[in-house]
Parts: structure tokens; C-alpha cells; sequence
């Protein structure tokens, strides 16, 4: 039998502000307070380090891994989901470019404000995801009633 493991990567957008490293981590010791014996990190897509080089090289690292589970920690697919991830971790995507017509350049068609978007991409560019096993890309957090109850509790704490 293999000793070879699953790893797991809680994966956030990346700030610089600390708040969005917080809560990530906050998810990532819920999960392993849940399973102590998990093999879990988190790290981010951009702006932020660790990135996603990095975090796989950790688990890799100190593990044997034979899969690791990737779960973009967004409500929504997007372009960073369907496009930039897939390309950062090498991997196979089903995105089609033709899908968002008149944009042929990756880094100009952002759907959000990075001041400095240009300088990571460029960091990102020199690191690889090395890794010989099976990396799953999940989809994001999506449409759940769970999350619909928070968004209620937004709005009742504020009336
Ligand atoms: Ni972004």
C-alpha cells in the first residue's frame, strides 16, 4: 500500500492589506483543528506571499504527496478561476479566450484594481509549480444557502 498522501491548498486572491491573510488562515486552523492528521496550507494567486509556487513547494516538501486538492477560496468562478490559476499551477483549462471578446492582452483586462498587478505577474513568471502527482483545481465557494444566511445576517445587524 502507498504511504503517499493528499495535500490540500486553501487558496485566496492575495492583498496587501492583512485581513484577507487572516481570514484564510482562520480557515485553514478550522480545518486542521477538524483533521489534525490533514496536510493543509494556504497561500494566494497574486500580490501576496506565499504564492502558489511556493505553498506546493511547502507541501511537497514535507510530504509525500501523490494529489493535491486546490479550493479557490472565492465566491465566484472568474478569470483568476477559469484562467490565471489554472496557468499558475499548470494545468489543463477548459477557458475559452474567445469568451471575452476584444481582450487579447491577460494582464490589461483585469476585472479588478491591482496597482501593482504588472510587477507580480512577473515574480509569478519566474516560479513554477513543480509537482509529478495530480493537482484538482475545485470550484469556488458557488451558490449556497449557507452563505445566503450570512448575507441576511449583514443586513439584520445593520437595520
Ligand atoms: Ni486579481
Amino acid at each position: 500500500m502507498s504511504d503517499k498522501k493528499t495535500g490540500i491548498l486553501l487558496l485566496s486572491h492575495g492583498s496587501r492589506l492583512d485581513e484577507g491573510e487572516e481570514v484564510i488562515k482562520a480557515y485553514k486552523d478550522m480545518y486542521v483543528e477538524e483533521f489534525p492528521e490533514a496536510i493543509v496550507e494556504y497561500g494566494f494567486m497574486e500580490i501576496r506571499k506565499p504564492g502558489i509556487p511556493e505553498t506546493i513547494e511547502k507541501l511537497t516538501s514535507e510530504n509525500d504527496l501523490e494529489k493535491i486538492i486546490v479550493v479557490p477560496v472565492f465566491i465566484a468562478h472568474g478569470l483568476h478561476t477559469k484562467r490565471d490559476i489554472p496557468k499558475l499551477l499548470g494545468i489543463e483549462s477548459d477557458f475559452d479566450e474567445e469568451s471575452v471578446s476584444g481582450h487579447h492582452h491577460h494582464h490589461h483586462d483585469h476585472d479588478h484594481d491591482h496597482g501593482h498587478h504588472h510587477h507580480h505577474h512577473h515574480d509569478h513568471d519566474e516560479e513554477e509549480v513543480h509537482f509529478d502527482g495530480e493537482i484538482v483545481l475545485t470550484d469556488p465557494i458557488g451558490i449556497d444557502k449557507r452563505l445566503y444566511e450570512i448575507i441576511k445576517d449583514r443586513v439584520s445587524d445593520s437595520l
